[in-house]
């Protein structure tokens, strides 16, 4: 059994897909990941899984401008840029696919319990230093998975009062 076929097998009889598949490392670009996004794309189109929600990242160039100076200048471009690159070649395959698929993209991520949030494609980053819970990224992929609101759509998501702005 290939690697694919156990992908195949654990597709079947799915309606929908959260992918959070990330870098081990921010320094170094990584190739499986791309690929491992375009396999995935490819299976549920081959299997009529219609429904992708994917973790990407604020940063990238598409909704980088609704960051702080410090996360459009420095921590995007230079020190996270590797990571943006992948992130954008996997958002690309996405984008291009006939799936049903949202972009979720937070900035830095903390642990703890959820502290309300903020979501949209057109908000700004409050703080230098954005971040969001993880705790509160997992609840809104979830919400998101059933709901219309963002299919075909990048929403960034910040800590903040819980509000939807499309
Ligand atoms: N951390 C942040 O502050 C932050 C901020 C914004 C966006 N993000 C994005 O959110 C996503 C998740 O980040 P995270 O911090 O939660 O990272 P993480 O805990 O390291 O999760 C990454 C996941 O991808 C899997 N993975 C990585 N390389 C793989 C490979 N070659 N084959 C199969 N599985 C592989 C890992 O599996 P294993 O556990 O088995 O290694 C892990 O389940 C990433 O795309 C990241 O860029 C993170």
């Amino acid at each position: 059994m290939t690697e694919v076929d156990r992908l195949e097998e654990a597709l079947s009889g799915s309606d929908a897909v959260l992918c959070a598949l990330g870098a081990a490392t921010p320094l170094r670009r990584d190739p499986a990941l791309v690929e491992g996004v375009g396999v995935l794309v490819s299976a549920m189109e081959r299997l009529g899984v219609q429904r992708l929600v994917y973790l990407s990242f604020a940063g990238v160039h598409a909704s980088r401008a609704h960051l702080s100076w410090l996360g459009r200048w420095v921590i995007a471009p230079v020190l996270l840029r590797k990571v943006v690159a992948d992130h954008e070649a996997k958002e690309k395959l996405l984008i291009e696919s006939g799936l049903d698929w949202t972009i979720v993209r937070p900035p830095r991520l903390s642990n703890g319990p959820a502290r309300g949030y903020r979501s949209g494609e057109d908000i700004t980053a409050a703080g230098v230093v954005p971040q969001v819970t993880r705790a509160d990224v997992a609840a809104f992929m979830l919400d998101t998975l059933t709901s219309d609101t963002y299919v075909h759509a990048a929403p960034s998501i910040f800590t903040g009062h819980r509000q939807r702005v499309v």
